[in-house]
């Protein structure tokens, strides 16, 4: 049985008053606030450091787990700005904060910064999970390649020797190319607009993905990749909600680069705002199959709370059906 962690309530803790209200009366506290706050003196701390942080779901996503397991811990989103990183991991390995989730555009330097790294981590020079030391400091990882692989698994298509196209180059990209190694997939093509950027990401991951290739940001380019590939994966943020453009139409791939895509292949798009995105909408209307980012966040951060709880299973379920309330609340309206 699970055994919980320090700071979670047990028979010894002295009983917190009781509400002084009479039977058949609201506590007034109560009525104002619509319902009582969880956290309590031994409520202990995770949370996810990056900049922005005003439209992340894991708060939600991960209060929702942290509350269905019974925990006494709370997951804030502490908005980090560049240069702050170093002093605001000091601060929270000194108040024994529980773990951490590391965004953008920290997960270079907290790869940096960690005391020790997983060997995923090590190789992408990339960081977004983060947990305390028994002897001090961090161990940093990666679960964005076990986020992003598993509907890719649990689709039941054999990836193995099938080429993937990846579009764009840049911090997401690394995981991915990791992930498509990981699965087998080769050869691995990368789009880039940008030349030098496209050759850093080959320099950076050829020693581990050795079928990798780059490919031209142009439709001469373009066309032959995706006549091959079995799997398309957008990195690029191009088709991603602002509040100043809640649909926004852009993409990619024009509808004429998706006739170029052999029958039964699959877009699986990292953005999750709109739910579809104009790229998976044209995916859809050509009959490919097609995955979007949300399951990827909900997955990666179900990877992050096990490691910081020691658990074998969290309760998915829930972190999935809380990041998707907190998206429909937060989808961008009209300016
Ligand atoms: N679902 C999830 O859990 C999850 C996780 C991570 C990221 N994401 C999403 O994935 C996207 C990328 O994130 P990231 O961290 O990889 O961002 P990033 O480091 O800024 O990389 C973006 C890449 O897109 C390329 N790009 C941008 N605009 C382009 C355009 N108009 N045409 C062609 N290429 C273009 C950039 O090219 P240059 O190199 O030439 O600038 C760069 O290679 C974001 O939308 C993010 O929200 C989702």
């Amino acid at each position: 049985m699970f055994q919980p962690p320090s700071g979670a309530p047990d028979a010894t803790d002295p009983p917190s008053n009781p509400p002084v209200v009479p039977p058949g009366e609201t506590c007034l506290a109560q009525e104002r606030c619509g319902r009582r706050s969880t956290i309590s003196g031994a409520s202990e701390l995770v949370a996810v450091l990056g900049d922005p942080l005003r439209h992340t779901l894991s708060p939600a996503m991960h209060n929702a787990a942290l509350q269905e397991l019974g925990l006494d811990w709370v997951y804030m989103a502490l908005r980090t700005p560049p240069g702050r990183l170093a002093a605001v991991l000091e601060g929270l390995g000194a108040v024994e904060c529980r773990g951490l989730n590391i965004t953008l555009p920290h997960k270079a330097e907290a790869a940096q910064l960690a005391q020790e790294l997983s060997p995923l981590a090590a190789r992408l020079g990339a960081v977004n999970t983060l947990v305390p030391r028994a002897e001090g400091g961090w161990f940093g990882t990666n679960t964005d390649v076990e986020g992003f692989l598993a509907p890719l698994r649990s689709c039941g298509v054999p990836w193995q020797g099938q080429q993937a196209l990846v579009l764009g180059n840049g911090g997401s990209a690394r995981a991915i190319v990791a992930a498509l190694a990981e699965l087998g997939m080769a050869p691995i093509l990368v789009a880039g607009r940008r030349q030098e950027n496209l050759d850093r990401l080959l320099q950076a991951c050829r020693g581990w993905a050795p079928t990798l290739e780059g490919v031209a940001w142009s439709e001469n380019d373009l066309r032959p990749a995706l006549g091959g590939s079995t799997l398309v994966v957008n990195t690029t943020p191009m088709g991603m909600a602002r509040s100043g453009d809640p649909e926004p139409t852009a993409t990619p791939l024009g509808p004429w680069d998706l006739d170029a895509l052999p029958p039964g292949a699959t877009i699986y798009d990292l953005i999750y705002t709109p739910r579809p995105t104009a790229l998976l909408q044209q995916a859809i209307a050509r009959g490919c199959r097609t995955i979007d980012g949300l399951e990827m966040l909900v997955q990666q951060g179900a990877a992050a709370l096990r490691l910081w709880t020691g658990l074998g299973e969290v309760p998915v379920a829930v972190m999935r059906e809380a990041a998707l309330h907190q998206l429909a609340i937060q989808s961008p309206g009209p300016p």
